[in-house]
This record gives C-alpha cells, sequence and structure tokens, in this order.
C-alpha cells in the first residue's frame, strides 16, 4: 500500500482488559456443507465441506482478522455468521442468544445489530438507486425513523464516511471504487450495528485506495464503538487493524493469535508461508529479503480434502503423523492457539515422528535454505524463552537431548534442504 504508513494502529494499552469485555460472537463447531446434487432425482452425491468445524469468539470492540487462500471458506463463514446462510452443523451465539437456526422474524431484531460489507462496490449496489435511497434502504427496511428524518440521518451518515452529503441524489455510477466502498460503509453503518463483518472490503480497490478505506474503518470503530470481523485473502490488509487473527485452510481455522504474536513468531506452516508471500517491512527482519515460502499447487478441493492435516499435501514439514491425524487447534502459547502436529517457534508436538513425507521433501526444496534455517533458530530460541518462562525443575529432556545420536548437526548436511528442514522441529524441542 503506498499510504500505508497513514494506517493508524489501535493504541493497545487497553490489551488485557479485552479480555473483560462481553464475548460478542461466539461460533461452536461451525459447518457448513454445500451438497453435490446429480442426475434427474437430484441425489446428492457429495459436498463441499465449505466451513468444517469453526471454533472463536469476538469480543466487543475488538477487530478479528481472517485470512487464508481463496476458496477456504472465508466468505461462507462471514455468511454463517451473519445469518445470511444456514449452517449445517454447531452453533452461532451473539450476545449469548442461540442465533443458529433463528428464522427471519427471529433474525428481524439482529438484523440491525449485525452488518456485513461485502468485497465489491460495484455489484453490490443497486445502479438505479440513488445513494440516499441505498443508505437510507435500511432505514425502510426496519421500519425505523431516525430522528430528524431519513434524508438528514443519510446526509450525516455519508459526512461520517468522508462523502459529500450534498451527492445524496447522485448514482453509484458516479462514484469511484473507493467512493463506492464509502457508501457500502455508511449504508452498514445505518442502524447503529454492533458487529460489522467485512468481507474483503478492499480486495477490489486500487492499492492506493486500499489504506484509506481500511483506515476509515479503523477510525469509525474507535468513533462508534464497532467490533469487526474483517476477511482478506492476505496478511497485508488486517495486519494493522486486527487484534486477533484467524487464519484458515480448507474450511478449518489452522492458527488463531493475537496479531503481535502471529507477526513476531507464526506457529502454524501455512501462517509462516502466507507471511512469506508478502513482503511486510519489519526492521527486526532487516536480512528477510530471500525469505519466500512459495506454496506449491492449488488448495485441495474441498469436496474430499487430505486426511489428517488438511495441509499435509503441500507442508514442507509433514510427516506420517500429520496424514493419519488431524491435529486440535489447541492454544500452545497465552493468545496463540495453533493445530500443528511440528509448529513452527516451539516445541514439536509429535517429536517421535521423524520421517518427512515425500511431498514435504519436495516442498522443502522450493523453501529457501535461509528460510530453514532461520525458522531453526528462531524456534529454538522462542523453545528456550518459553522453557525459561515456564521453568520447569523437572523438565527430563534438556540433560538427555544432548546424548541423542540424531541430534540436528547443521554444518555437517547443509545442502540437503529435508534434513534442515526437519531441524526445525527438532531444535525446537533442543533447548
Ligand atoms: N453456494 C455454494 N454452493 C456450493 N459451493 C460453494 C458455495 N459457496 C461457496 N462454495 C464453495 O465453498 C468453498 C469456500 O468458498 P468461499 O467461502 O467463497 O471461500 P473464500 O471466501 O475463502 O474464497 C469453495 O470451494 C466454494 O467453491
Ligand atoms: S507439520 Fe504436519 S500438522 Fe503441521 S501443518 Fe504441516 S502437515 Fe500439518
Ligand atoms: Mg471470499
Amino acid at each position: 500500500m503506498s499510504d500505508e504508513k497513514a494506517v493508524t494502529i489501535p493504541a493497545q494499552a487497553d490489551e488485557p482488559r479485552r479480555a473483560d469485555r462481553e464475548v460478542l460472537l461466539k461460533v461452536t463447531g461451525l459447518q457448513k456443507h454445500f451438497p453435490i446434487k446429480k442426475g434427474l432425482l437430484q441425489r446428492q452425491v457429495g459436498a463441499v465441506h465449505a466451513v468444517d468445524g469453526l471454533d472463536f469468539e469476538v469480543r466487543s470492540g475488538e477487530t478479528l482478522g481472517v485470512v487464508g487462500e481463496s476458496g477456504c471458506g472465508k466468505s461462507t463463514m462471514g455468511r454463517l455468521i451473519t445469518r445470511l446462510l444456514e449452517p449445517t452443523g454447531g452453533k452461532v451465539e451473539f450476545q449469548g442468544k442461540d442465533i443458529t437456526h433463528l428464522g427471519v422474524s427471529g433474525m428481524r431484531p439482529l438484523r440491525r445489530d449485525v452488518q456485513m460489507i461485502f468485497q465489491d462496490p460495484y455489484s453490490s449496489l443497486n445502479p438505479r438507486h440513488t445513494i440516499g435511497t441505498i443508505v437510507g434502504a435500511p432505514f425502510k427496511l426496519q421500519g425505523v425513523t431516525p430522528e430528524g428524518g431519513v434524508k438528514k440521518e443519510v446526509q450525516r451518515l455519508l459526512s461520517v464516511v468522508g462523502l459529500n452529503p450534498e451527492h445524496y441524489n447522485r448514482y453509484p455510477h458516479e462514484f469511484s471504487g473507493g467512493q463506492r466502498q464509502r457508501i457500502g460503509i455508511a449504508r452498514a453503518l445505518a442502524l447503529n450495528p454492533k458487529l460489522v463483518v467485512a468481507d474483503e472490503p478492499v480486495s477490489a480497490l486500487d492499492v492506493s485506495i486500499q489504506a484509506q478505506v481500511v483506515n476509515l474503518l479503523d477510525d469509525l470503530q474507535e468513533e462508534l464503538g464497532l467490533t469487526y470481523v474483517i476477511i482478506a485473502h492476505d496478511l497485508s490488509v488486517v495486519r494493522h487493524v486486527s487484534d486477533r487473527i484467524a487464519v484458515m485452510y480448507l474450511g478449518k481455522i489452522v492458527e488463531l493469535a493475537d496479531r503481535d504474536l502471529l507477526y513476531k513468531s507464526p506457529m502454524h506452516p501455512y501462517t509462516k508461508a502466507l507471511m512469506s508471500a508478502v513482503p511486510i517491512p519489519d526492521p527486526r527482519r532487516k536480512n528477510a529479503k530471500s525469505e519466500r515460502i512459495l506454496l506449491k499447487g492449488d488448495v485441495p478441493s474441498p469436496i474430499s480434502p487430505p486426511s489428517g492435516c488438511r495441509f499435509h499435501t503441500r507442508c514442507w514439514k509433514a510427516t506420517e503423523v500429520c496424514r493419519t491425524k488431524e491435529p486440535v487447534l489447541v492454544e500452545l502459547r497465552t493468545g496463540q492457539q495453533v493445530a500443528c502436529h511440528h509448529p513452527e517457534n516451539f516445541a514439536d508436538q509429535a517429536p517421535q515422528d521423524t520421517v518427512l513425507l515425500a511431498v514435504a521433501k519436495e516442498a522443502a526444496e522450493l523453501v529457501a535454505d535461509e528460510v530453514l534455517a532461520e525458522s531453526a533458530e528462531t524456534s529454538a530460541a522462542v523453545a528456550a524463552e518459553v522453557a525459561s518462562e515456564q521453568a520447569e525443575p523437572t523438565e527430563p529432556t534438556e540433560p538427555t537431548e544432548p546424548t541423542e545420536p540424531t541430534e540436528p548437526t547443521e554444518p555437517t548436511e547443509p545442502t540437503e534442504p529435508t534434513e534442515t528442514a526437519k531441524t526445525e522441529g527438532q531444535e525446537s524441542t533442543d533447548k
């Protein structure tokens, strides 16, 4: 983003208080399987596992960023939590109320509290309506008359989002992409919502405009006390505005962590790959130029997701246990939940499992040696840090580790990428 610097980073001073804030949205085991039907009788022959068991909470006033490659189920998740889609399984609670299967009338009051901003500001605004009509539509739908009348309120909303209130009678085509997205935001704010779900709100905009819209969302949050779920396909959009970030892969959350933790020490290999796909200026990593993890191939089909860890067909650390056993999303560090048997920057969760899968060996060749070396280094450093923090006198692994004959001896095998890859996990236990 060219004017990325202008993005204000929300104050972190109230960090400890976040845990005390009200849980606005709670999602448990959320699933959406789209049936695939065939033939004259429209028999169901399979299902797209678009969202396959999500658990998370969003607290009042926070921003949860949701990232992942295209097709991993982000939009479906957004539509499930705003109840534009009916879940196949699991539970959605809003302010403690179960809204999973509410009907149209039951949902009406909730429609005020939960709003969605869509990706495409070109198709989400009716071209035949003036922006006055568009922004004022929610009042009509809810049968609400704001103080001072609809027109006055719409004009106020337009100025809140940085548009000229005089343009009330203009049509969407008279506005630029960024301005149209502001119109969409004004419409979303009309009923004074509590939760705003923004699905790739800036993806369709020019890079130069993206930061302005992200900034606007950020300012509005502060002024109006909004709670956001902001969906994006990469980390560059959400990194400035999110308090926490959920990384999705094939319908699942693979990592859910406080923003700073995620950037400082990502634990899921997929998160790390996503991060290295975006050049992030980070003064702490001056030599990060060559750091790129290129994920091979596309996301596998959600119709028949890979067994075990769904990422095992593309992961450079995958071992047999990854293929057979699904890793559970667990809090490995305070504020950081990860679903991985061999997490980065932490002690290996399956240290006995040492044989890399063939696919991982191939993938490791794509991962630059510098990345693997740095990865191993950080893993070791963080594991040491964690160990000293939780210093347990009974820790048995430390004294036994050095005697192990397979102890990674990097200098002897610097050219073997798969070996180097493996040392990540091993290093991490080797404090
Ligand atoms: N209405 C639908 N019917 C069938 N499959 C769908 C439908 N909506 C989404 N999908 C599929 O669900 C998966 C997740 O889609 P989506 O939630 O749009 O992902 P994302 O927003 O992360 O790109 C994709 O494979 C997509 O093709
Ligand atoms: S190491 Fe295994 S469990 Fe972890 S992401 Fe890779 S394949 Fe999945
Ligand atoms: Mg989407």
